[in-house]
């Protein structure tokens, strides 16, 4: 049937596995932007003593000049100059670091790294037959346009590896790491929360099946509805089932299978909220039946090796469970976990893409909170003890912490390896230096101000939230979805609440 061949059967979710990047990095890339800020945002925080470094102390600026922050789409995609970026760095001048961060900014968008995806012909259909119910370049569905795609797709879905003789079209980073804030500017890196992932992969994948041959009382009723609009309009419209049959004729050849979406995971993948999702789930083959929900989470400030190291955590520790050492690691393993073949994606030509992350940085606050507030806030952060766990690099954790010390959702402890073998499950292609961390990190803490999402669920919807000002958390228990825990902060009164608020709103 459709397009699960064998050997290349991770389809359009294949490319998604990132967080199980975990491990060392025997070869990892130490250049990098480094920690060499100037300009700090003022007032050191002494604990037990000894001063810490401000952990939100401004970075340099290692951008060379690129637009990453914009109101302007046009100007944020470099005038379309992207395409030709990694072709000009690598025949040209190797240290011309502004070719290589041009050449890293066009992987960001538009490289796909020979992962699969889904055939072209699906979203093309979607796009051009149901364009009012998914919105110009999938735009309804939290995705943006790409005003350069001569298919209108949006940005994020770029050429993947071919299938059998079709077209194929797979995800960038972009789909996820790239957004709109919420005073309209573009940025990259931003968390893209308004991103329906869920929903997006079953329009794409179960709509088609019950559009051609029916069946929709086989099938979860929660994702019928998310499908029901696309069924509506086929039922609706004389003639376009016919022509949906026509387009779609050349699946039928080309001698894949449909990914097969179990009931259960249809359910999943219609209630997650926005910006979030479980890569280890199937129709992945990947599956390590566990139902574990990660938020997006934004690429501002991720420290290079050298500033990890320098700021005495163990490694960069990317990933919610913190496991991943280096983001060149991660890089790698988008490739390997989402089945492309890795060799060709080397510490050298993944450097320009890594170099690029690394230049991001969050973008300052167009509401700038109160600044004695703010300052308040700061000295709360100490006092609190926030800072015990938010020393590190922009309010990042030097450390691991356990589910039952923090209290939030302990699904994700299961990750990739359900049994606590301490061994990655289901035929990982993970390194052997990568073991399942079973713990958590505390994450960075730049760019609130532009996020919907917090924990690492994504299950609380505020900074106000987080810090029980609407009352208290935890009635969500629903395993993987639980909105408990991290209770820091939450018996402080409202205006010491408001107080580190501003503070968090700040950077
Ligand atoms: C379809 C969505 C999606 C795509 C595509 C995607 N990511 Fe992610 N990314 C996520 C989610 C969700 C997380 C959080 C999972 C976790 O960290 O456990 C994440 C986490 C990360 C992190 C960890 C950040 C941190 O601070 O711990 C990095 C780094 C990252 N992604 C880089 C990339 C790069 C580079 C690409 C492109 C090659 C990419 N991602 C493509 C969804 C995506
Ligand atoms: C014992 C360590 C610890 C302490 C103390 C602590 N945190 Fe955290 N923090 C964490 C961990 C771990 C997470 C990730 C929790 C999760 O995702 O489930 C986190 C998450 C957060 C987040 C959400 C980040 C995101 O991207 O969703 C915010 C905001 C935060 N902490 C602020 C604070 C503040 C403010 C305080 C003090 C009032 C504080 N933390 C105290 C460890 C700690």
């Amino acid at each position: 049937m459709w397009w699960n061949q064998t050997t290349r059967q991770l389809p359009l979710l294949g490319a998604l596995c990132l967080a199980a990047c975990t491990g060392a990095d025997p070869n990892q890339d130490t250049s990098g932007s480094g920690g060499t800020g100037t300009a700090g945002s003022g007032g050191q925080v002494d604990v037990g003593g000894s001063p810490a470094a401000d952990p939100f102390e401004a970075q340099a600026d290692t951008s060379e000049g690129l637009v990453n922050v914009s109101a302007n789409l046009e100007e944020l995609l470099e005038k379309g100059t992207l395409a030709g970026a990694c072709d000009a760095y690598w025949a040209g001048d190797p240290s011309d670091r502004k070719a290589m961060l041009l050449c890293g900014k066009s992987m960001f968008f538009y490289e796909s790294y020979g992962t699969v995806g889904v055939p072209t012909i699906l979203p093309e259909m979607l796009l051009t037959d149901f364009e009012d119910i998914v919105g110009p370049g999938f735009s309804k569905l939290g995705m943006i346009q790409d005003p350069y795609s001569e298919k209108k797709l949006p940005l994020g879905l770029a050429k993947g590896a071919p299938f059998g003789n079709l077209e194929s079209v797979a995800f960038t980073c972009a789909s996820c790491h790239f957004g709109q804030l919420p005073d309209g500017r573009y940025a990259v890196g931003a968390a893209n929360h308004n991103y329906e992932y869920g929903k997006h992969n079953l329009m794409m994948a179960v709509f088609p099946l019950i559009a051609l041959l029916g069946g929709e009382a086989n099938h979860d009723p929660e994702a019928i509805k998310v499908i029901q609009p696309l069924i509506d309009k086929v039922n609706n419209t004389p003639g376009l089932k016919l022509s949906l049959t026509t387009k779609l004729l050349p699946l039928a050849s080309a001698g894949g299978q449909t990914p097969q979406f179990p009931k259960e995971a249809e359910h999943y993948y219609a209630t997650w909220k926005s910006g979030t999702m479980d890569f280890l789930i199937e129709p992945l083959p990947l599956n390590d039946t566990v139902h574990t929900v990660s938020k997006i989470s934004a690429l501002w400030g991720v420290p290079s090796d050298a500033e990890a190291e320098k700021a005495g955590m163990i490694h960069a520790m990317l990933g919610f469970t913190g496991g991943t050492k280096s983001l060149t690691r991660f890089a790698q393993e988008f490739v390997t976990f989402g089945g492309g073949d890795g060799t060709p994606w080397t510490v050298e030509k993944v450097r320009p893409l890594v170099e690029y992350i690394e230049s991001l940085r969050a973008p300052q606050n167009p509401n700038a909170p109160n600044v004695t507030l703010a300052k308040q806030g700061e000295a709360l952060f100490a006092e609190q003890g926030c800072i015990t766990c938010h020393s590190g690099p922009r309010g990042s954790g030097l450390d691991l912490y356990s589910y039952e010390e923090i209290g939030t959702d302990s699904a994700m402890k299961y990750w990739l390896d359900p049994t606590l073998s301490g061994e990655p499950c289901c035929n990982a292609p993970a390194p052997p230096d990568e073991k399942p961390t079973h713990q958590l990190k505390s994450p960075r803490l730049v760019g609130f101000w532009a996020m919907k999402r917090f924990l690492h669920n994504g299950s609380v919807d505020s900074v106000e939230a987080l810090l029980c000002k609407n009352g208290p958390r935890g009635t969500i228990t629903e395993p993987a979805l639980g909105d408990g825990g991290h209770t820091y902060g939450c018996d402080l009164d409202d205006s010491s609440k408001d107080a580190l608020i501003a503070y968090l709103l700040s950077h």
